[in-house]
């Protein structure tokens, strides 16, 4: 029925639900069927799911930060001192003291450039779209690696930008895409480590064709802030990569284990977004306890290399495990180590058998991932013991024997 009461068509459906009806069928039948689980625990390396305990290699927390009591106990002081809402978009009146500390904090870890600023946003998703929106338009062009995150490539058709990609890590594709366009900007957006690959993008590289082009470098650390460099600075650092050309985003529920995202670059980059990224003006400011956590994590990322020698000590021991399995393990330094196995329903299937012997790792499907190439996406974190990863990896061995 409409609002009016009247019925749109014959019978009790709309149009609209039974062609959303026939389109779920459809995806279901394709074997895209997604669903939820619902944990009852706190995220780390064992969770709670429908009662049972599982060994969990199904998240993003790489150091395992998400339930770390040092972090709890800042939030939980913060909600006292600071409230629970920020009552406000950041321009309006919900900036709050912690929100600019973290941000002097955040442009002082990450340094993209000399004298950089920083600023945060409610999330990697937004923060994309903020900083493609207000730094490309119509006159422009955004160069995106195949395999960019989704929220790139959406910032990119936001923007009204001429959208070109160019093959994942294909430094000749981009350059003579670069060398033929017109736009009065160039942009070049990439992940720094591809979410559902592990890869490095070749950064330097990168760099010196923005250089050679007068192009801007957008960088998606989403999966490097926390875990590469010393001090778990990012992917810049790993590099050893300064430069005014780079705009770096890091988001800040992954490693850092709360929430969030932030930009960091030159100051008129920074100041643009503040005054014209839709998504950071027409938005309330996240809780300010949760850039109070965030200082805290940012002071154990900083002060605890420990974390990141066990986890790329994980990293190791899985990959010499998982030799020579019949799925191959792609050629991933990081700590997300994807097993493709290619068909949609065969992932799937092995995903419940890991499953049923106590371990989560799911499955990724198209169109997270191209057509063919279905894979379990496991990940592993400074949580995890080496006894955990063994065991997962017995289970491998075992269904790979078995299937
Ligand atoms: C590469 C990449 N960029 C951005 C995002 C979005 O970040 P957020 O979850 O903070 O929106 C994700 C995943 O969530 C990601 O994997």
């Amino acid at each position: 029925m409409s609002v009016t009461g009247r019925p749109e068509r014959e019978g009790d459906t709309t149009s609209l639900i039974a062609a959303l009806e026939v389109e779920l069928a459809e995806r279901r039948s394709a074997g895209l069927w997604r669903q939820r689980r619902v944990l009852s625990s706190p995220q780390g390396a064992r969770v709670v799911v429908d009662g049972r305990e599982l060994v969990a290699f199904a998240s993003n927390d790489y150091l395992g930060l998400a339930n770390d009591p040092a972090i709890v106990v800042a939030a939980a002081a913060a909600a006292r001192s600071c409230g629970v809402g920020a009552g406000a978009s950041h321009l309006l009146s919900g900036h709050h003291a912690q929100h600019d500390a973290l941000e002097r904090e955040l442009a002082a870890f990450v340094q993209p450039c000399p004298g950089a600023r920083a600023l945060l946003f409610s999330t990697g998703y937004l923060a994309n779209l903020g900083i493609l929106t207000a730094l490309a338009g119509r006159k422009d062009a955004v160069f995106a690696d195949r395999l960019d995150h989704a929220c790139l490539n959406d910032g990119a058709l936001l923007s009204r930008a001429a959208f070109h990609r160019y093959r994942h890590g294909d430094l000749d594709d981009l350059a003579r895409q670069l060398a033929t366009t017109t736009a009065r900007r160039r942009l070049i957006a990439t992940d720094t480590v591809f979410s559902m690959d592990g890869d490095l993008a070749p950064l330097p590289a990168l760099l010196e064709l923005a250089d050679r082009f007068d192009a801007t470098l957008v960088i998606d650390d989403a999966h490097g802030f926390g875990v590469l460099g010393e001090r778990g600075q990012g992917t810049l650092a790993h590099f050893g990569l300064q430069s005014e050309r780079v705009v770096c985003m890091g988001t800040l529920g992954k490693a850092a284990g709360v929430a969030g995202a932030f930009v960091a670059a030159h100051p008129a980059v920074i100041e643009t977004l503040l005054q014209t990224a839709r998504p950071y003006v027409f938005t309330t400011a996240s809780p300010p306890l949760l850039a109070a956590a965030l200082r805290a994590a940012l002071a154990i990322i900083g002060g605890e290399p420990g974390r990141r020698r066990h986890l790329f000590a994980l990293i190791d021991l899985f990959r010499d495990r998982m030799r020579g399995l019949r799925w191959p393990l792609l050629p991933s330094p990081t700590a997300i180590q994807p097993l493709v196995v290619g068909d949609n329903d065969a992932a799937v299937a092995l995903s419940a058998a890991l499953l049923e012997r106590g371990f989560w790792a799911p499955a990724i499907r198209p169109p997270t991932v191209p057509a063919g190439t279905a894979r379990l996406r496991i990940t592993l974190t400074a949580a995890h013991t080496a006894a955990e990863v063994e065991a997962l990896c017995a289970a491998l061995r075992e269904l790979a024997g078995a299937a």
